[in-house]
């Protein structure tokens, strides 16, 4: 009877023992975040393409959102990614790709979000969702300092060159015909081009508008807006976690004053 008892506390030892092992490791892993400790959250429970990452598709000639410096892609896009990325514990990683491609790499799952100082439509809208807005932006006209235009409706009948597939292209087609819009993969090309005396205007945002014209020589803004846009990140459909999370920090950049700080870093008086 006693030898008995004996060997059921040893059992007894050992399963505890275990159990205890077992408690152990897994609190190793699974640290709960110390009370009113906000910081502690830093592994990422978002869904992403890739574990830890949040991989931003953009096309780096739209400055001042995205635009190379010493190899680098720099810009509000990119510090606004930055800054949600610290918020849900993942890392950035900048893609570049032509605006065209932006909207497929989300959809199919290459890129968690597009970052592009990309206009919300209700067309983009049918292939991926929209997060909350960030920015505003207004389409303006470049033409040389030297033109005859002077209005929107000047430019009928004349060369207008826009980056292909954004609301500049979108727009102008439809108002001035395809056969008057002339599309380059790039922004700067369609501002090279006009400089070149190739075309005759230019129908860019507002900002990279005036980025331009401070860069290059001849070229000014018409004093007349073309149309109101509202800029905002574009995520897949398949991913509303991800969504949720983007339009929680968002929310939080905005209330602390990040992102307005970000944009007055970057942005320049009119
Ligand atoms: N806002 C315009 C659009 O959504 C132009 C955006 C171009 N962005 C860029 N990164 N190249 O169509």
């Amino acid at each position: 009877m006693k030898f008995k008892k004996v060997i059921t506390l040893a059992m007894a030892a050992v399963l505890g023992a275990a159990l205890l092992t077992g408690c152990g490791s897994s609190n190793d892993t699974q640290e709960a975040p110390a009370e009113g400790d906000t910081t502690a959250a830093v592994e990422s429970t978002v869904p992403t393409v890739t574990e830890g990452k949040l991989i931003m598709a953009t096309n780096a000639y739209f400055p001042p959102y995205e635009y190379y410096e010493n190899n680098e892609i720099v810009g509000i896009d990119a510090e606004i990614a930055g800054a949600i990325a610290d918020k849900l514990g993942l890392e950035v990683e900048i893609q570049d790709m032509e605006f065209d491609s932006i909207i497929t790499a989300v959809a199919t799952g290459k890129a968690d979000i597009g970052l592009a100082g990309m206009t919300v439509t209700p067309e983009r809208a049918k292939n991926i969702n929209f997060s909350d807005t960030y920015a505003t932006g207004i389409q303006s006209v470049i033409v040389t300092e030297d033109s005859d235009i002077q209005s929107i409706d000047d430019l009928a009948g004349k060369k207008i060159g826009v980056q292909l597939s954004t609301t500049g292209d979108i727009k102008a087609s439809e108002q001035f015909g395809e056969e008057n819009v002339e599309k380059f993969n790039k922004g700067n090309d369609a501002v090279m081009a006009l400089s070149q005396g190739k075309i005759d205007a230019v129908i860019i945002d507002n900002q990279p508008a005036l980025s331009y014209v401070a860069s290059t020589a001849g070229l000014k803004i018409l004093d007349t807006q073309y149309a109101e846009e509202e800029y905002a990140a574009c995520i897949s459909k398949d991913n509303d976690a991800l969504l949720e999370a983007v339009n929680g920090a968002l929310a939080e950049l905005k209330e602390d004053g990040t992102i307005q700080s970000i944009l007055d870093k970057y942005i320049v008086a009119e």
